[in-house]
């Protein structure tokens, strides 16, 4: 099996924190061929999707840790066509340029790819929350999104609540997410032509401030729509956004019964859109948002609740290649049983 994972920058990953190298490991083990590629390196040649593709040198010996196992690794260069891969895994952070995805289109139907294209061109940013249809907010905060920055000061003024958030629609890892204080809505205009620039095109989303959100949030995985594992991210001191990447911390976090119901409830959606392995962030019972592109959490839980989270990963990833590749058999044998009856 010849599995590729599609990276922002292999010399960045760092060992220990990286779900996607722990992922890397569990494959080496089994034995599978593994590559690396680039975004920006995604070609056509002749009408075929290929890349430039960095795969790992076989070793003898698996180093038992992870951070001599990432040290021990050499690639060899090669220009492949993609549909030589049985499974790719998008493991770069949004946003994403949307032409990768058309890249992949041409071979999604061979390869089996996680997440799936068309679910992650539903899922690419914060929007996608709003096809859950949850009119009375029971898991999904009161959440506005706009361009028009008449809109969101009209919203803002109408509103009695003390404090909101304002996000950029396509931001992760914290970036751009602010609260606006009652008292302290004079800077609105120059916030907001900041958020929204002229060109009409930037999106900022406007939401409550969730009750107890000084607690940090919570980050789950879901793998084929169900629950595989969480952990709490606090703020670090003077900071509200708890993600890692702003100096949250991780901690142990055991889900309640509501959540599990919340997780369940939208599963099926998950798998229904091709998002197989995603990370919610969610605040009590509300669901932030949904990351489809590159959830981290791996190495966290696994650490905090003493669990392999990979290896449901990877084994995940065989079932569905094997689920792949019957269905070509399937495919070939009915074309021949039809040609026959041709004859
Ligand atoms: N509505 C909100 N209420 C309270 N805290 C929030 C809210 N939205 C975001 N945050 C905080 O900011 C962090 C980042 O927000 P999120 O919507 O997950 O965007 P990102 O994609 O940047 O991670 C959250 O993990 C949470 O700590
Ligand atoms: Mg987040």
């Amino acid at each position: 099996m010849h599995i590729g994972f599609i990276i922002a920058d292999w010399k960045a990953i760092e060992p220990g924190k990286s779900s996607t190298l722990e992922i890397i490991k569990e494959c080496i083990k089994r034995h599978y061929k593994v590559s690396i590629l680039y975004t920006n390196n995604l070609t056509v040649r002749n009408n075929i999707v290929h890349g430039f593709i960095e795969t790992v040198e076989p070793m003898k010996k698996i180093p038992p840790t992870i951070d001599a196992f990432y040290k021990k690794i050499t690639f060899h260069k090669t220009f492949t066509a993609l549909h030589a891969f049985d499974c790719l895994m998008l493991r770069k952070d949004p946003p994403i340029n949307p032409i990768v995805f058309n890249f992949l289109d041409a071979i999604k139907d061979e390869v089996v790819i996680i997440n799936d294209v068309d679910g992650i061109r539903k899922a690419n940013n914060k929007l996608y929350t709003t096809t859950f249809h949850d009119p009375e907010n029971l898991y999904l905060p009161l959440t506005h999104v706009s361009g028009s920055k008449k809109f969101i000061k009209k919203t803002i003024e109408e509103s009695d609540a003390q404090k909101m958030i304002l996000k950029p629609l396509d931001g992760s890892g914290g970036k751009g997410v602010i609260v606006l204080e009652k008292n302290a809505r004079d800077n609105i205009n120059s916030l907001l032509d900041f958020y929204i620039d002229k060109s009409g095109e930037k999106y900022v989303i406007l939401q409550e401030f969730i009750e107890g959100a000084d607690e940090g949030d919570v980050r789950v995985l879901m793998l084929n729509g169900k629950f595989i594992g969480a952990y709490n991210r606090k703020p670090a001191e003077g900071e509200m956004r708890a993600n890692i990447q702003t100096g949250g911390t991780a901690h142990k976090y055991v889900m309640t019964e509501s959540q599990m119901r919340i997780c369940k409830k939208i599963g099926s959606k998950l798998v229904a859109d091709g998002l197989f392995f995603v990370g919610l962030d969610m605040i009590g019972d509300k669901i932030l948002e949904v990351n489809v592109l590159n959830p981290g959490g791996i190495t966290n839980i696994n650490r905090l609740d003493n669990l392999k989270l990979h290896r449901l990963v990877v084994d995940f990833i065989e079932e569905k290649v094997a689920e792949k590749v019957e269905k070509r058999a399937e495919m070939t044998y009915l074309m021949k049983r039809l040609n026959e009856l041709r004859e």
